[in-house]
């Protein structure tokens, strides 16, 4: 399982790109641009007469309106002679017909196709990256090209990754269904052709009647398409090969493609560089390694200068150049040593070496504490999967030093613990435990929020996650039922305390907080 936040990241990522500021930025268009601004009024008939049309839901204070705005202008301007329009509603003043669409933040781009369900714009926001899905959306999501001049013409200049299917004329299968499947949900990224050209069907399709999909890549020569033709091929097949080959042998990740190299699930291997030049140096051993690791490792460059604080995502230092790879699925990270500059010739026998699992990660984890002094356990990432492996039940709190969840807890929490650490049969039963997820990696554990508890019984059986309320007696009750002694943590308080102190209940609930 997989534990980073990709949002988090690609967050980082976009408003890094972002940081460049300009004077004379304003959300809403200029009125010589060809950009419509609707009103309630208006838009109903604007959206049916328009076959295409790019609406913009804004507000004029919102920053990143402003930043969009000359951008959308330019790309409304540049879409004129398509005939595809691109819309603009002010969200202060149309509140209703805002509020009808759903719109919650600002901007929101929507395109409608002449009828009032949209789809959202999922393109980049700046005016060539808006053209040019525009002009996407303009067209089926598959062209039949059956001229071989027109074939040769869409490969001549690719801009993205194109995928070509050659359909016999007697195909049985169902790949050409498939096909447009997945050209309709993959439209944005990549085009995708058919042919039934008889010079095509000749070259490609080896199998009799059976559809070949061959993919080529921008900047690559067409010799060195991937090609395949697999009679039974379903969905699942044609889709992870797409999203294998269309990805350049040595990519770059950025922050418009590195949703896609996640996506992918392979380990992605990155190689951070300061000066364009470095990468030169070793673009011909790392395609190298690309093309004989295809399908099994992404490579990929990233811009030191730009991005270089993801370094710290991976348990590297912010010094570059630098060679790491992220195994995905188990989130773990392997880079070259950092002791000293990096050597390009180290790469090949590095990345053979994570291949055969001779690597050991790089673990990001607070020093082992020499002493334990509190009741809760003081977990790190060195020790977290012997603690958890033990035989005892074990639960632990992932919390981030400034969530407020966690705070609010920890009193209970301590509580908690106490009651089995002072009982001397307990305390070798059950281990209250706690670690700081942002300090500590650990691995093949899904965090998705603050604090994840989980109990991890004695038999090996867990992890089960806890989801009750955050009370010591629903927690304690918790640990009876799902733990493989069942220690009655209750029962263990309720005989100790002497009662005189502690009348029914010792949870303070919310209310009593406040006195
Ligand atoms: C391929 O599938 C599309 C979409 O379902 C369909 O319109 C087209 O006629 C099919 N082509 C062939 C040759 O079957
Ligand atoms: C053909 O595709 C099917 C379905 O995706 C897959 O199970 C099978 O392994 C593929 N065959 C070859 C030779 O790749
Ligand atoms: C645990 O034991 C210590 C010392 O024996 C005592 O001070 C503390 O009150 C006990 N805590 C609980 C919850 O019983």
């Amino acid at each position: 399982m997989k534990l980073f936040n990709v949002s988090i990241l690609t967050s980082v990522l976009a408003m890094m790109a972002v940081v460049k500021g300009d004077a004379e930025e304003a959300a809403i268009a200029s009125p010589d641009s060809a950009v419509v601004k609707l009103t309630a009024e208006s838009f109903e008939s604007f959206i049916k007469e328009n076959p295409l049309v790019l609406a913009e839901f804004f507000a004029p204070w919102c920053g990143h309106c402003k930043r969009l705005g000359p951008e959308f202008s330019a790309a409304a301007d540049k879409l004129v002679e398509k005939d595809i329009k691109l819309a603009q509603i002010d969200c202060t003043r149309e509140r209703d017909l805002c509020a009808d669409y759903g719109i919650r933040g600002y901007p929101t781009l929507k395109v409608f196709r002449g009828n009032n369900s949209p789809s959202d714009y999922q393109g980049q926001r700046e005016q060539d990256a808006i053209v040019s899905y525009m002009i996407k959306q303009a067209l089926p999501p598959v062209s039949l090209l059956e001229d071989t001049a027109d074939l040769l013409d869409a490969l001549a200049d690719l801009s993205e990754p194109m995928i070509l299917q050659v359909l016999p004329p007697d195909s049985k299968s169902s790949g050409n269904e498939t096909f447009h499947l997945l050209a309709n949900r993959l439209r944005d990224n990549f085009r995708f052709v058919s042919t039934s050209n008889p010079e095509y069907v000749e070259k490609y399709v080896k199998e009799k009647s059976t559809p070949t999909y061959i993919v080529f890549r921008p900047g690559e020569k067409t010799e060195d398409a991937s090609v395949l033709s697999n009679k039974t091929i379903d969905e699942e097949g044609l889709q992870s090969f797409i999203s294998v080959e269309t990805k350049p042998l040595f990519g770059e990740v950025t922050g418009a493609t590195f949703q896609a190299y996640m996506e992918s699930k392979l380990p992605l291997a990155y190689f951070f560089y300061e000066e364009e030049a470095q990468k030169a140096a070793v673009a011909d051993e790392i395609t190298k390694l690309a093309k004989k690791y295809r399908g099994e490792i992404n490579f990929a460059g990233l811009e030191a200068k730009k991005y270089g604080m993801h370094a710290k995502n991976l348990n590297m230092q912010e010094k570059f150049p630098l060679f790491v790879i992220h195994d995905l699925q188990k989130d773990l990270k392997y880079g070259i040593s950092q002791d000293k500059d990096l050597e390009f010739s180290e790469i090949p026998k590095f990345v053979e070496n994570f291949k055969k699992g001779k690597l050991e990660p790089i673990v990001k984890s607070e020093p082992i504490p020499e002493t334990q002094e509190e009741a809760v356990y003081h977990l790190v990432g060195y020790e977290h999967d012997k603690i958890v492996n033990q035989k005892k039940d074990v639960l632990v709190e992932y919390y981030a030093p400034w969530c407020g969840h966690c705070k609010r807890l920890a009193p209970t929490y301590e509580e908690l613990a106490a009651i089995y650490k002072n009982d001397t049969a307990a305390s070798a039963k059950v281990v209250i435990a706690k670690i700081d997820h942002t300090a500590n990696d650990v691995s093949g554990v899904e965090i998705t929020g603050y604090p994840t508890i989980l109990l991890y019984p004695a038999d090996g059986s867990g992890p089960v996650s806890y989801e009750g309320q955050r009370t010591l007696e629903s927690l304690a009750s918790f640990i009876q039922e799902k733990g493989t002694f069942g220690v009655d943590g209750l029962a263990i308080r309720d005989a100790t305390s002497d009662g005189a102190d502690k009348p029914e209940s010792d949870t303070k609930d919310s209310t009593h907080d406040e006195l």
